[in-house]
């Protein structure tokens, strides 16, 4: 069975991540989440803090994966430290395949024994991105539906 990481900003978490998460835990026995310590963008959470988020959301929703780890550098690299023959990501509408399949066709470069995997999300969580949920919770709206609650908590601390 091969060994998978999921690798992303998570900033924060959101239902459509863990929706990911469920699916891959389904064909991969050995899932290690990575959370990306230098993002291009700027995030509004600390790699620790989005770390420790992930963890309770995970515990919260009682889905369990081998490990959560920060990386920074390439995700190839990280993969290759952690011995995944796999990278995992969640694809949601049309606009999110121009970038992914770069990064697929970059990373396949890079290191062409690692094979990109993408699974779809519920369309339920086809709109979702932390993007939103964080500009929905800054504005004061509920944004229940879209993350667990430790996160809304942790948002909230941010914005208040
Ligand atoms: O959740 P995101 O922000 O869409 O995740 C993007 C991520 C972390 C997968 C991507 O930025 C990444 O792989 N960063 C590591 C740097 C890298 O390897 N770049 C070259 C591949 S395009």
């Amino acid at each position: 069975m091969p060994k998978a990481l999921y690798p992303g900003s998570f900033d924060p978490i959101t239902y459509g991540h863990l929706d990911i998460i469920e699916r891959a835990g389904k064909i991969f026995e050995d899932l290690i989440i990575g959370i990306v310590e230098n993002p291009r963008k700027e995030t509004l959470f600390t790699p620790t803090e989005r770390k420790e988020i992930t963890e309770r959301a995970l515990e919260a929703e009682e889905i369990s994966v081998s490990k959560v780890i920060t990386f920074s550098g390439l995700l190839v690299n990280c993969a290759e430290k952690y011995e995944r023959e796999s990278i995992v990501r969640g694809l949601r509408a049309n606009s999110d395949f121009e970038y992914e399949f770069q990064m697929a066709l970059t990373n396949r470069d890079l290191a062409p024994e690692i094979e990109s995997v993408f699974l779809m999300t519920s369309g339920e969580y086809s709109f979702l991105s932390s993007s939103i949920v964080k500009e929905v919770k800054e504005l004061g709206g509920d944004v229940g539906t879209f993350v667990p609650e430790i996160v809304e908590e942790k948002l909230a601390e941010k914005f208040n």
